[in-house]
This record gives structure tokens, sequence and C-alpha cells, in this order.
């Protein structure tokens, strides 16, 4: 089996390594040069957020997003009056997962760690343990019932998919899904029925969640994205649906050239063009406000509701470099003292969080719409052992150790952590009723 880039969700296909190479001994630089911008631009992450400048962004319905420091906390106490799971630490479990590769055939081949080789399997038996309260292990029969006549869409790029794809495995433990909807390259679009609950499952590709060109290997380097159009692969089908899971982030780390209104005002790393060069924090903020906001204006204009919920930033942990091999060794989690959410992926983290409250109260005069973010960021963080790593590809060591081996520390193994996303999601409904 070939290589497969991380940030991309396509079957993996040799012809495509060397452009893949290439594009791994790019990434460094690219990181280098995001913290080099970011930092010699500003002092600190938190006065980039401060500055008033970047929220130039004017829409009908928006209003600037609240004060950092008062976001944070409001946050932090909405979610306390239940528990606030965002938190915590791994502790040992012994319990077995619910499912396993053998009772689930909705898994992609790279997340299938155990058949494919992995011969470590301490990472399945850890729960996550948030510090003022316990996580209630899954329970399918009453996450379906939660959601019986129901239609839920994952939207976002492979990191929906990742947690779609546990939920039907965790949810066919109960109930058989079908699969009644298949499209496009490498399945990214796809629909599943569970007849015995009336509820259906859609899975939206959108990495940016607005219109625009993704990166390939064949095509451009660098994305293109139209900050204030929603893409209507998905925003189309709106009025279908009773829920939406949101899930982005990884693909604004690409080079990119940004549009709003139709012409471009900036572009991450993409020298020869001769645009304002920009961080990816600004263009990220608009997207999400961009699609939220169309998702209110949508569903008021037919009068009717629906719940929202946008997961956090997922960490990955390659080490050392992409191009070189650089993997994901560690066979166990770090303790929750051992990192803190900062840096990069506290940053993304924040705004999706801000701009959900943004959004929360621009929801509050109509009724019916709910917004609710899915916090895993440090849950992941914590989870260095939870990816495919070379397990991605079937037996990668059977003929010896190869030379480069492409592995994967960004998606999640199945069953994995990124069961414990799912938890989270069954109590946000909980709360909901
Ligand atoms: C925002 O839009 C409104 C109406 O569309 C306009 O009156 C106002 O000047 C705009 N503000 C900025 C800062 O562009
Ligand atoms: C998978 O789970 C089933 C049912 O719990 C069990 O019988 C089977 O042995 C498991 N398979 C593996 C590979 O763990
Ligand atoms: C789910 O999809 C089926 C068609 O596959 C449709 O008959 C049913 O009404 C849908 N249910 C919901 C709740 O959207
Ligand atoms: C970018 O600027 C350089 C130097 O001024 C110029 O030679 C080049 O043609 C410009 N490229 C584009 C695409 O405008």
């Amino acid at each position: 089996m070939g290589s497969t880039n991380p940030f991309n969700d396509n079957p993996p296909s040799t012809n495509k390594r060397i452009f893949q190479l290439s594009l791994y001994s790019f990434l460094p630089i690219l990181f280098l040069c995001l913290y080099f911008n970011l930092f010699s631009l500003t002092h600190s992450p938190t006065q980039l957020l401060h500055s008033t400048s970047i929220f130039t962004y004017n829409s009908s319905i928006s209003s600037p997003p609240p004060s950092t420091f008062n976001t944070e906390k409001n946050t932090a106490y909405d979610y306390e009056k239940s528990c606030d799971y965002s938190n915590g630490d791994w502790v040992s479990d012994m319990r077995e997962p619910l499912y396993n590769v053998t009772t689930c055939d909705t898994i992609k081949e790279t997340e299938k760690c155990t058949t494919n080789g992995r011969p470590d399997l301490g990472y399945l038996y850890w729960r996550w343990k948030p510090n003022e309260c316990n996580l209630p292990r899954f329970e399918p029969n009453t996450f379906l019932k939660l959601i019986q006549n129901k239609h839920i869409a994952f939207v976002g790029d492979s990191l929906a998919r990742n947690q779609l794809e546990s939920l039907l495995c965790m949810l066919s433990t109960t109930s058989t899904p079908y699969l009644v909807y298949q499209n496009g390259e490498d399945k990214k679009f796809r629909r599943w029925h569970f007849p015995s609950h009336n509820v259906n499952f859609s899975l939206y590709w959108s990495p940016f969640l607005v219109h625009g060109v993704e990166r390939s290997n064949e095509g451009q380097y660098y994305n293109t994205m139209f900050l204030d159009l929603v893409n209507e692969r998905w925003a189309r089908d709106i009025d279908l649906l009773d829920m939406i899971v949101i899930s982005t982030g990884r693909w604004f780390l690409l080079p990119s050239i940004y549009y709003e209104n139709g012409v471009v005002i900036g572009s991450l790393n993409c020298p020869e063009f001769n645009h304002t060069q920009m961080d990816f924090y600004v263009p990220l903020r608009k997207t999400l406000r961009t699609t939220l906001n169309s998702i209110v204006e949508r569903k008021v204009a037919k009068g009717n509701g629906i719940d929202v919920i946008v997961k956090t930033f997922s960490p990955d942990h390659f080490e050392g470099d992409w191009n070189k091999g650089g993997g994901c060794s560690k066979s166990k989690p770090y303790r929750k003292e051992e990192k803190v959410v900062g840096g990069m992926e506290g940053e993304i983290r924040r705004i999706e969080i801000e701009e959900v409250e943004n959004a929360k109260v621009k929801a509050k005069q109509f009724g019916g719409i709910r917004f609710e973010i899915m916090d895993v960021t440090k849950l992941a963080l914590l989870r260095p052992d939870g990816h495919p790593g070379p397990y991605m590809n079937h037996f990668p060591f059977a003929n010896g150790v190869q030379k480069y081996v492409q592995k994967d520390c960004l998606h999640w193994c199945l069953p994995g952590p990124i069961d414990t996303w799912n938890e989270i999601f069954l109590e946000v409904m909980k709360k909901w009723g």
C-alpha cells in the first residue's frame, strides 16, 4: 500500500507518492513560516486576537465576537453547569471497547490498526476522566432514542469522517445501519439509515466549510477559499438536517488563497502571486462565521430549528520530519500536567469557541436553534498513542523494516480515543434533552 497525505482522505496510491514526498518536505518549512510570520507580526497570539483589525468582517447578522477573556470565562461557566468534559486525565480502564474491527465494517482500512498488525494494544485501555465528574460509557440505545426521527450530518474534514465511523461502529452494536447513498472520490459523501429508529447520518466532505477548491496532488498546490460563501455541496441540504456536527481547522494550515466579495484579500504561503501574505486565523474565523450565519439564516427563513455542534481542533502527533518517516512512537497517553493546550492548536480552538459563543448570542433571538462546542482539543492532545502511525498500512513491516513507511499521526485508530468524542456528544444531547 502506498502513502497517504494525512491532510487528505484519498485512497492511497503509489503514483501520488512523489507529490506527497514533496509536500512533506514542504510542510516543516510551512510550519516554521507560519510561526515566524505570526510571532514576528505580533508578540503573542493573544495580542493578535485582541487587535481590532482582525474583526473587520461584516455580515448583516454578525456582530464582533465578545472579547477573548469574557468568552473563555462564559464558556467554562456554561459548560460546567453540567460538567466540563474538556479538562481531565486519561486513566487506566481494563474494559473492552464496545466494538472491534470484526464487529464493525464501516472502518476505513487505514484506521484498522489491530488488523493492520499494530502489536501493542495498550492504547485501547484508557478512559477519559474529566476533572470534576465522570464521563459515562457510551450507550448506543440511549443515543438512538435521543435522535429518533432525526437526520444528523457530519460536515468538514477527515476527522468528521473518523468520528462518524466511530459513532456508527458503536451504534451498530445494537442496531444495523444501511448505507443508502455513496458518492465522490474516496466515498466523501455518504448516508446511512437506521430503520430501527428512523435515523439518518450523512457525511459531507467540506474541509473549509465554505466554497472553494482544495489543493490536490494533481492540481494546484494551494487551496482557494471564498470566505463569504458557504459550500453549497452540504449547505443546500440544510433543510433536510436536524443536527450538524462540524469539524474544521486542519486544511487551513496548507497554502491558500483567500477571496472575499470575489476579490483576493491575501494568501498564505503562495509567494509567486504577490498577494498580501496573511496567517490563517482570520480566514478560519471568517469561514466559521459564514457557516454558522448561513445555517441560522436558512433555518430562520424556513421557520424551523437545528442543533449545531462544533468540534474543536484535534492536534496531530508527528515527531520529527514528516518526510523522513517522522511518526508517533509513544505507546501511552501523556498525563494531564505534561501538556498544555497552547500555540497553534490553542488559537484554533479559541477561535472555534468564540465563534460558537457568537453564534449562540445571535441564535437567541430565534427559537429552536442551538449551538454547542465539543471541546476535544486537550483530550486529543494527550493521546499520542492513539494514531495508526505506520499501521495505516497493512502489515507495514512484513518484509522487514522498510526505508520509508508513511505514517498517520493525525487520524485515530478505531476503536480508539476518538470514541470518547462520541461519549461527549451523547452527554451534550442528554443535556439538551
Ligand atoms: C457593515 O455593513 C453595513 C450594511 O451592510 C454597512 O452599513 C456598514 O458600513 C458595514 N461596516 C463595515 C465596517 O464595513
Ligand atoms: C470482537 O468482538 C467480538 C464480540 O465482542 C468477539 O467475539 C471477538 O473475539 C472480537 N474480535 C477481536 C479480534 O477482538
Ligand atoms: C431517512 O432517509 C430515508 C430514506 O433513506 C427516508 O425515508 C427517511 O424519511 C429519512 N428520515 C429522516 C429522519 O430524515
Ligand atoms: C511579482 O512581483 C515580481 C517582482 O516585482 C514580478 O517580477 C512578478 O512578475 C510578480 N508576479 C505576479 C504574478 O504578478
